[in-house]
């Protein structure tokens, strides 16, 4: 019998530390990951590349629970990393767990956690 792989959580930050419709940049050895706060506080975590043509989502308009890209104005699902239709692709998603007020992020264990750092975008 085999037993599932637990997700790792890597401490990220303060919920505080990401402003209300705004984000925060996790630069990563596999990556930059984007963190977005929703004005209702939920915390979304996507690879910070456009499924378009790769632009910066750290760097867009969050809304509701969607960023518009700053180069095409693509919108994003942050529940998903799927682009809204009528536009086609998909940023990869991360789980977030916020517990206490402190941010987790459960990174793939092919992805290498020992260069994690946070940056303020
Ligand atoms: S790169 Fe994001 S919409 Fe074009």
């Amino acid at each position: 019998m085999t037993t599932p792989s637990q997700p790792i959580w890597l401490h990220v930050c303060d919920v505080n530390a990401i402003p209300r419709l705004g984000t925060r940049v996790l630069n990563h050895a596999s990556g930059n990951i984007a963190l977005f706060r929703t004005e209702s506080d939920n915390v979304f975590a996507l690879r910070d590349k456009c499924p378009h043509k790769g632009g910066a989502l750290s760097q867009g308009i969050v809304h509701g629970e969607k960023v518009t890209c700053p180069l095409h104005a693509w919108n994003i699902d942050l529940t998903t990393g799927e682009a809204c239709a009528p536009d086609v692709g998909c940023a990869q998603r991360f789980p977030v767990r916020v517990d206490a007020g402190e941010v987790y992020l459960s990174i793939d264990e092919t992805v290498s956690t020992s260069a994690a750092e946070t940056v303020a975008a």
